[in-house]
């Protein structure tokens, strides 16, 4: 949630910090803002909504050069989408961006309400710029000798008093050469860059390609003082690496939108997902021991989301597969439950980005009880992949859409090729199932490439979906959690109603809101319970539900009909239908006139619970 930038060195402060907040607009863009710093002035802009209104207000601007500058996009967590609410925030002589939550913000606040300063947004994070003047004013009443040091001291207890996650750029009239910055919980990145004496900040490292030298990608209870003269770290427990160059991947490449660039690129980054881990005779993960397994005899899977769904639909086949005890649940449930961990559970998380908060606190709380723990991901270096004993990652490239797709198919790319992996280590597949399993999986990529007739017809039938008083999507077996996937493609873009549902559980309670302006998008697969899954949807059109049927097999009570390919493996259904439905909800969405890439109140990685 949030994306924050900082920036100290003799290029164009204000075009960084704009350039770097575009990159990471879609972790938020209820409003932007950024502080520029000259000598002991600080120019601020702030604007609500896109970051468009923010550079169009700053364009506008009579701007002086600036040598210091930090700024913010944000998707509100405290306090509404208001120009006040809107980061840097400023105490008397400072400004501060956080990304995160302070759970502690009401006593600090009152504490400081008490001491004389005055508030003016209802957010946490000004409680921090005001607890770094309080600190700093009294230590200059103590002793004006040696102020740096007193601005320096200010911020580390201003750190020491915050709870929460967070990750904080600072910047203070009290001493305008320098930047403090601070990680616990969310992520931040610390460049050297490319021009001499340039320090750059970034919440994650898309700002970052091409002009850093090398990063350092923060730890928890990590951060420091920069300045044109260098970086000074508040601790030992930093390394510096270098960055990719090449940013050409996070462009659109033509397409209308990046969810249409993404869910294009399926085949090929599930291609990448499968390079040198499909071998002639079985799966190989150089990330991982056959070992692994060594005392295991369950597994629990944890994720939110998207990711959730794809753990949902490998828990089929750890069991089908793997024969492994496999139980799935959602994180934000899972970390309060008091569950019960046992050290033979191998604990799997599966996240895009690596840093969803309430995945990565039950990531802590596996650690903690001791558990092995693997991630599935696709962001390397993220505080998942640092933290887990084992991660495979997912190779997906930067997912820049908000609605998730590309991460879908390699998540469960990875997760169908981990079951076999499993199943040959525990001799739970015959040679022959092995050898027919793979052949299937590589065939994976082709079941991505679109078909230009599916897309033009889910282009077609996107205007009849338009209304009407909800959406069922229907499937059994793993084509559940892809009818649950497409159900939340569609909430996610279009705003419309739709629930997934699993097709044999209709009958007991959901069915009696079966009329014509209900929408039933039934996944009926060839390779997978047919019968069983044909059956549940005629009882729906029997009480007139419309029925928009994706399979390739004709079904003659379909009002609307959406044919996939012949194939002799369920899961290459699955990937084909994936890509349908992906394309229904983003067609639906563009007919609404909605932002297929920055759906209404969502961002990209949440970073908060
Ligand atoms: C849906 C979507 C979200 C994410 C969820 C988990 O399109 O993007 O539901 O899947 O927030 O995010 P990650 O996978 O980054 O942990």
């Amino acid at each position: 949630m949030c994306g924050i930038v900082g920036y100290i060195g003799k290029q164009d402060t204000t075009k960084f910090l704009l350039d770097g907040l575009k990159e990471l607009e879609y972790r938020g863009y209820d409003s932007a803002g950024i502080a520029l710093l000259n000598k002991d002035k600080i120019d601020v802009f702030k604007a609500l909504g896109k970051l468009n209104n923010l550079i169009e207000k700053v364009e506008n601007s009579d701007l002086g050069t600036y040598e210091i500058g930090i700024g913010h996009t944000r998707w509100a967590t405290h306090g509404k989408p208001t120009e006040l609410n809107a980061h840097p925030h400023l105490g008397e002589y400072s400004y501060v961006v956080h990304n995160g939550i302070i759970e502690n913000y009401k006593e600090l606040k009152e504490e400081l309400i008490n001491a004389g300063h005055k508030f003016v947004s209802q957010t946490d994070t000004e409680v921090i710029v005001h607890l770094f003047e309080n600190y700093l004013n009294k230590a200059n009443e103590q002793s004006q000798e040696n102020k740096v040091n007193n601005t320096n001291q200010a911020f580390k207890d201003t750190i020491e008093r915050l709870e929460g996650a967070f990750s904080i750029l600072l910047i203070s009239k009290a001493d305008p050469t320098k930047i403090f910055f601070f990680k616990h919980g969310s992520p931040l990145i610390v460049a050297r860059g490319k021009e001499d004496n340039e320090v750059l900040f970034a919440s994650s490292d898309a700002p970052l390609i091409g002009l850093a030298k090398e990063v350092v990608y923060l730890e928890d209870g990590v951060g420091g003082i920069a300045s044109k003269n260098g970086i000074e770290f508040l601790s030992d427990d930093y390394s510096w690496s270098t960055l990719p160059t090449s940013k050409q991947f996070a462009q659109k490449d033509g397409f209308r939108f990046f969810m249409e660039k993404e869910i294009y690129e399926q085949s090929s980054v599930v291609s990448d997902c499968m390079l040198g881990r499909i071998q002639d005779e079985e799966i190989l993960f150089d990330e991982i021991e056959e070992s692994i397994l060594d005392g295991i005899k369950e597994i629990k899977i944890c994720a939110c989301g998207t990711s959730f769904h794809a753990g949902l639909t490998s828990s089929y086949l750890f069991e089908r597969l793997s024969k492994i005890k496999c139980s799935i649940e959602v994180a934000s449930e899972f970390r309060y439950k008091e569950p019960m961990l046992t050290k033979d559970t191998l604990f799997i998380v599966i996240s895009q980005s690596g840093e969803t908060a309430d995945t990565l606190e039950a990531l802590k709380m596996a650690k903690k009880a001791g558990l092995k723990t693997l991630v599935i991901c696709n962001v390397d270096n993220s505080s998942m992949t640092r933290m887990a004993d084992f991660t495979i990652l997912t190779r997906a490239g930067i997912e820049k859409g908000v609605a998730s797709t590309k991460a879908f198919s390699t998540q469960t790319a990875v997760l169908w090729m981990l079951s076999l992996y499993f199943a040959k280590i525990n001799a739970s597949i015959s040679f022959e199932k092995l050898q027919s399993e793979l052949l299937a999986l590589r065939e994976v990529p082709k079941s991505l490439i679109i078909d230009d007739k599916i897309h033009e017809k889910t282009k077609r039938l996107s205007k009849r979906y338009l209304h009407g008083h909800g959406f069922f999507f229907i499937g059994r077996d793993v084509f559940f959690p892809l009818a649950l996937e497409g159900a939340l493609k569609l909430k996610e873009i279009s705003y419309l109603h739709a629930e997934g549902y699993p097709a044999g559980e209709m009958k007991h309670g959901p069915i009696a809101l079966a009329d014509p302006e209900l929408f039933t998008i039934a996944l009926m697969p060839q390779n997978l319970l047919y019968d069983k899954i044909k059956s549940n949807v005629e009882e729906l059109s029997a009480r007139d539900s419309t029925i928009c049927t994706v399979s390739p097999l004709d079904f003659e009570l379909s009002d609307d009909f959406i044919r996939t390919q012949e194939t002799s493996h369920y899961m290459l259904e699955f990937f084909e239908m994936l890509v349908v439905l992906q394309l229904l909800s983003m067609e639906i969405s563009v007919r609404l006139g909605n932002d297929v890439d920055m759906p209404r109140n969502l961002a990209k990685s949440v970073t908060v619970e």
